[in-house]
């Protein structure tokens, strides 16, 4: 069916493609052939430039200039450029953001330094739609600090849940199984009405999403590096802190790069007096150095435009699916101003779904229990793949795959 329509269609993004004002970003990432990456909601595409980033840090850096690397290579002050240039896409100014350890670490760091900058407040708020990581840091959080956990169910029911008890509401902006985006200003004003902090977890929105947090107000922030800031397998993660809140910002695994001088070696705790304080240890600086260059692939481009290419490609995509493949259910909403970068399919056998996706070369996920979910990654997927995605689910769902045994066999991550 959609060959039919196909040279039609495949005409219509082809023009899309040559009007679209941030398409020179594709180049900077080595994407191969026959693929179609709609997995950068999990894991970003490789920078071409990660490559060589990477060789001469481990052969000359590590290899020749060992531990002098730390000063000679810059080595030290590589985690303050990074989090200048994530700054940039999330509406912060650049000391206002912290890259260290991963998100989940993060979460528990602002979860417990929260908490603390509302004393004699006894209740964190949370969504059990959330990535679960985030649900269990804040369960693990209340019972530290010997405080009461509300769980709602997702980010609209969080307002009947915030009162004077509460010293934090900590949420995801976008929900990672259906890409739905939390009305992030909104529930901000609502924590701070009641006196509370928001704490957002962007990790399926930064680098792809027009993020704010100025605009919106929002207290604290954490998010994931190699998702759409193609950061690399366990790149770091960020943090933010609004500039209000660093003075009295304490860090509960305050490790010695924390510290105000770590190499006075000094055994009491002095904090360091910027978002510093943030770091616990040494820098996994291999995984940092590709970070870097995730983060640089996307400069030259607002975080506005990375959002409205993100809404195209997600749109072109829904209306296919419906018009192509109306067996399956658009299982995120349809309003592209509430939808993320992603898109999710709900089918019976979703996972063979995607299973069978990824052996024709387009790659997706899975998410139990019956969810194939497709990252649209602004920087690099092209109106055209989306064309080829369609395609390929309709080939996908006219075959024999779905019943194939190999197809059925859950892997260890899906
Ligand atoms: C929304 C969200 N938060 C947190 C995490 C956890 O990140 P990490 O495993 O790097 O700590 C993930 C991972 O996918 C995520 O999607």
């Amino acid at each position: 069916m959609l060959s039919g329509c196909r040279p039609a269609t495949g005409t219509a993004a082809e023009e899309l493609d040559a009007t679209d004002p941030i398409a020179f970003l594709r180049d900077r990432f080595a994407l191969p052939d026959g693929v179609v990456h709609l997995d950068g909601n999990s894991l970003g595409a490789r920078p071409v430039s990660a490559e060589q980033r990477l060789a001469i840090a481990v052969r000359d850096e590590w290899g020749t200039g060992l531990i002098r690397s730390w000063n000679d290579a810059g080595w030290y002050t590589e985690p303050a450029r990074v989090a200048a240039g994530i700054a940039s896409l999330l509406g912060a100014h650049a000391d206002e953001v912290a890259v260290a350890d991963s998100t989940s670490i993060n979460l528990f760091k602002l979860l417990v330094a929260g908490a603390r900058l509302r004393p004699g407040r006894t209740a964190i708020v949370v969504s059990d739609h959330d990535f679960p990581t985030d649900r269990y840091l804040a369960e693990s959080t209340a019972e530290l600090l010997g405080l009461e956990l509300r769980a709602v169910a997702g980010p609209d029911a969080a307002t009947d849940a915030l009162d004077d008890d509460v010293a934090v509401l900590a949420l995801c902006h976008v929900d990672f199984r259906t890409g739905a985006i939390a009305d992030a200003p909104g529930l901000t004003a609502a924590a701070h009405d009641v006196g509370a902090l928001a704490l957002w977890d962007l990790s399926h929105s930064t680098g792809a999403l027009d993020v704010d947090l100025a605009g919106w107000g929002a207290d604290l922030a954490v998010g994931c590096g190699y998702k759409y800031l193609n950061g690399g397998p366990g790149a770091p993660a960020y943090a933010y802190a609004a500039r209000e809140h660093h003075a009295g910002l304490r860090n509960p695994l305050p490790g010695w790069f924390a510290h105000a001088d770590p190499f006075a070696f000094d055994p009491r705790f002095t904090s360091a007096p910027g978002l510093g304080r943030l770091a616990c240890g040494t820098p996994p600086l291999l995984s940092l150095l590709g970070l870097a260059e995730g983060v640089a692939s996307l400069r030259g481009v607002t975080p506005a435009q990375l959002a409205a290419k993100a809404r195209g490609l997600t749109g072109l995509f829904v209306e296919l699916v419906d018009r192509y493949c109306p067996e399956v259910d658009v299982a995120s909403p349809r309003d592209a101003a509430i939808r993320g970068s992603q898109v999710a399919l709900r089918h019976a056998d979703a996972y063979p779904l995607a299973q069978a996706l990824a052996a024709r070369g387009v790659i997706g996920d899975f998410r139990a229990p019956d969810l194939a979910r497709f990252g649209f990654a602004p920087a690099y997927i092209r109106y055209v793949d989306v064309v080829d995605a369609v395609a390929t689910l309709r080939a996908v769902l006219d075959g024999d795959d779905l019943g194939r045994p190999d197809f059925t066999v859950r892997t260890a991550v899906t």
